[in-house]
């Protein structure tokens, strides 16, 4: 009888992707996913770090979880409770110190062995922590996945994080920068295809500076793998995620303006328009850097949504700081963008500092700031109304009668549709926008070529 394993997974991208592995993992030892964590025979909790009092509410959630570990066993089997991901890294034995009743506590480089755990654990083990950054790479010891039954899917390329931005855990609880070999990507974007994948959202923390090596022993960048990909029978459309200013190349650049399959969609967090800021977080790029990189992207493909995160209130943020932050948004013009109070993080240098921003400041900044990027979301939303746009038919819709996708920009899209006309690529018109979403009609019946990236209908978005 197959056991049940139930994944809640917190945070990032990359962790979807990371719970979808583990599934994968513990596919040969019997367990089948369920959406239910009473039934379960395994429950992982798959955490984020990034933010404030990221581990006490994992603790809060175990506390309830605790006493699923106190029912009558589900067919003589005790449950077996986990935590991994970033707070499982940071925390280590400690977790276990608060929470002996937890079985597995693995960080994001380690789940390859879980086979490995869940043995000790049947055997009679109490409380399994592996957080190590094992010499051996878990990418080689995965077994290759289904990829799921969905038309868009992640696929981590890179992984971990060398910069030190002085605010971030990232370095710390994914380990240092990782390049996965581009047989390997290649070899699973193939599998994906043949499991009905058409988008690919390609993932790192620095995506941008994937350099794997290539088959021929040589190094490709994430613009030479791209060009790759998009040659791969059945995906038809591209994304990555998350990039560093400083290492957005010409390749990649390049890539925008030739590989019709990337989308016209960019997420590149800039974090602040302050240079004096910008130096104490220990970017290694000025806002005029950004600025610049930015007209050189929109040179080469003049329709790209651009997306990014700002931190408010970092320490020693002035007025006037914010206010090049600010200057810089309205400059700039952002499709959507992600913004965040200063959150100390322990264990990383901002989090000493003694000029910490009062956190009433840092509300009266954020609320200004937010109110800034939606009139901007706002704005481009409403600016596509009455385009068609090929859109990727990837979930069922909100309401009844409707399906689900993502434009070529990111914005959701609702549009009334057959459910048999799920995980197709159909041509919108846009006909209503809202501050989160676009609402559209079929415009064509049958499936829409990729759009041409320099077609007038595309290309006059934001002229
Ligand atoms: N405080 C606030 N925001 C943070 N981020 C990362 N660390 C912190 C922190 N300590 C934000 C950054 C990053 C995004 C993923 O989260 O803007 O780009
Ligand atoms: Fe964190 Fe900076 Fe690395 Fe991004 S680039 S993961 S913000 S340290």
């Amino acid at each position: 009888m197959a056991k049940k394993l139930f994944i809640q997974t917190y945070g990032c991208q990359m962790n979807v992707y990371d719970s979808d592995r583990m599934a994968d993992v513990l596919a040969p030892l019997g367990y089948r996913r369920t959406d239910r964590p009473d039934d379960a025979d395994m429950v992982i909790l798959n955490t984020c770090h990034i933010r404030e009092k990221a581990a006490e509410k994992v603790y809060s959630e175990l506390g309830r979880l605790r006493q699923l570990k106190d029912r009558p066993p589900a067919q003589g089997r005790p449950l077996i409770l986990a935590v991994a991901g970033c707070v499982a890294q940071a925390e280590g034995e400690e977790m276990l110190r608060r929470a002996p009743y937890v079985d597995m506590v693995f960080g994001p480089q380690t789940y390859h062995r879980l086979p490995r755990m869940v043995a000790e654990i049947e055997a009679g083990g109490a409380g399994v922590v592996d957080n190590e950054f094992p010499a051996e790479v878990k990418f080689d010891h995965l077994p290759d996945g289904d990829g799921g039954t969905a038309a868009a899917a992640f696929l981590t390329v890179q992984e971990g994080c060398d910069k030190f931005c002085t605010f971030c855990v990232v370095p710390y609880t994914r380990g240092g920068e990782y390049s996965r070999p581009a047989t390997g990507v290649l070899a699973e974007a193939r599998r994906m295809a043949s499991h009905g994948v058409r988008e690919i959202t390609l993932l790192g923390q620095n995506v941008n500076n994937y350099h794997g090596e290539a088959p021929d022993g040589g190094e490709w960048s994430l613009g030479r793998l791209i060009k790759e990909l998009a040659e791969v029978n059945g995906i038809e459309r591209l994304r990555y995620t998350t990039s560093y200013p400083a290492d957005m190349d010409e390749d990649l650049i390049g890539a925008h303006r030739d590989v019709p399959a990337l989308m016209p969609f960019l997420h590149l967090p800039v974090q602040s328009g302050s240079d004096r800021i910008l130096k104490a977080m220990n970017r290694r790029h000025t806002a005029d850097d950004y600025r610049h990189l930015v007209a050189r992207i929109r040179a080469a493909r003049p329709d790209i949504g651009l997306s990014s995160d700002f931190i408010v209130g970092f320490p020693g943020e002035t007025e006037d700081d914010f206010a090049l932050t600010m200057a810089l948004i309205e400059e700039v013009s952002f499709v959507q963008a992600y913004s965040f109070k200063y959150s100390p993080r322990p264990g990383t240098p901002a989090a000493d500092a003694t000029d910490q921003v009062p956190d009433t400041l840092k509300s009266e900044r954020l609320a200004e700031m937010q109110a800034l990027l939606n009139s901007q979301q706002r704005e481009f939303n409403e600016a596509c109304v009455g385009r068609v746009m090929p859109v990727l038919l990837e979930r069922m819709g909100t309401k009844a009668g409707q399906l689900g996708g993502r434009s070529p920009y990111m914005q959701a899209v609702q549009v009334a549709a057959d459910a048999d006309q799920l995980n197709d690529i159909l041509a919108l018109r846009i006909i209503a926008a809202h501050a989160n979403s676009l609402t559209a009609v079929i415009e064509a019946p049958g499936e829409a070529a990729i759009a041409d990236p320099q077609s007038d209908e595309i290309g006059r978005l934001q002229a």
